[in-house]
């Protein structure tokens, strides 16, 4: 795994082509199920769009993230958001729950994540999340070593994501600890509109980065082109291979 994740996030650019990672968060939202009233943590929340609905909920939320831009764009929606590192967090028994989408997968200190959620929570408050879990984006993945290895560059070294199994972050809550009610993988075609070369600049910053600036296009070229086959349907649509890992775990005492 890398030692040091490049992402950068552009509010503009996810705007632009990940505007379906909110979008797609309705059914995690059901599993916080917000209460007017209810103080809650928002933790990794992009540019803002979901956190406007827990909002709408009649919720009192915080959000936080650690990419300056993304919280720029969800202040500019009114939302009380800080930039904070997951693995950091400074709160202490304030919150009657803690949301988190598409976010935790970013994060590689896991046991410093469940800690300072686990803090954060009053007792009997809940953890409620959706990542990215085992096999989520496996053929991007290869296709991304693939390319990578012709370059002799190790894309597993270079990889920011972590994917776990039900079973692998069942253990982990468990440990923090947390009771875990519901966990489950699901998978979960994802429509990208705009193409999956625009995917990879979103997302894929770590692997791309360390290829050479007169090489990245051709680079990401050749990546589609593995990808074309399995990931684009014959409406000419690319479908990613997205397994999301979804749960909701308690803070006992
Ligand atoms: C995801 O949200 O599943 C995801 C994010 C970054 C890379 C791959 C997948």
């Amino acid at each position: 795994m890398a030692e040091i994740a490049r992402q950068h996030w552009s509010a503009e650019r996810y705007a632009e082509t990940a505007h379906f990672v909110p979008a797609l968060g309705a059914t995690v939202l059901e599993l916080l199920r917000p209460s007017p009233g209810e103080h809650i943590l928002d933790l990794g929340c992009g540019d803002g769009v979901l956190t406007q609905k827990i909002v709408a909920a009649g919720a009192t939320v915080i959000a936080v993230d650690a990419g300056p831009e993304m919280v720029a764009a969800a202040r500019a929606r009114g939302i009380d958001a800080r930039v904070m590192d997951g693995q950091k967090l400074t709160f202490a028994g304030e919150f009657d729950a803690v949301f988190s989408n598409a976010a935790l997968h970013w994060m590689r200190d896991q046991q410093s994540v469940l800690g300072g959620v686990r803090r954060a929570l009053r007792p009997g408050g809940r953890f409620v999340a959706e990542m990215g879990g085992h096999n989520n984006t496996a053929a991007i993945i290869v296709a991304l070593s693939a390319v990578l290895a012709r370059r002799g560059l190790d894309a597993h070294r270079l990889n920011p994501w972590y994917f776990p199994s039900a079973e692998a972050y069942r253990k982990k809550l468990e440990q923090a600890p947390f009771m875990v009610e519901k966990i489950a993988i699901v998978p979960r075609p994802t429509t990208l509109p705009t193409g999956i070369e625009a995917w990879l600049d979103t997302f894929a910053e770590d692997f791309l980065g360390a290829v050479s600036e007169a090489d990245r296009l051709r680079a990401r070229a050749e990546i589609a082109d593995l990808l074309r086959p399995v990931l684009m349907d014959e409406t000419g649509t690319w479908i990613a291979d997205y397994v999301r890992l979804r749960f909701r775990a308690i803070r006992t005492k």
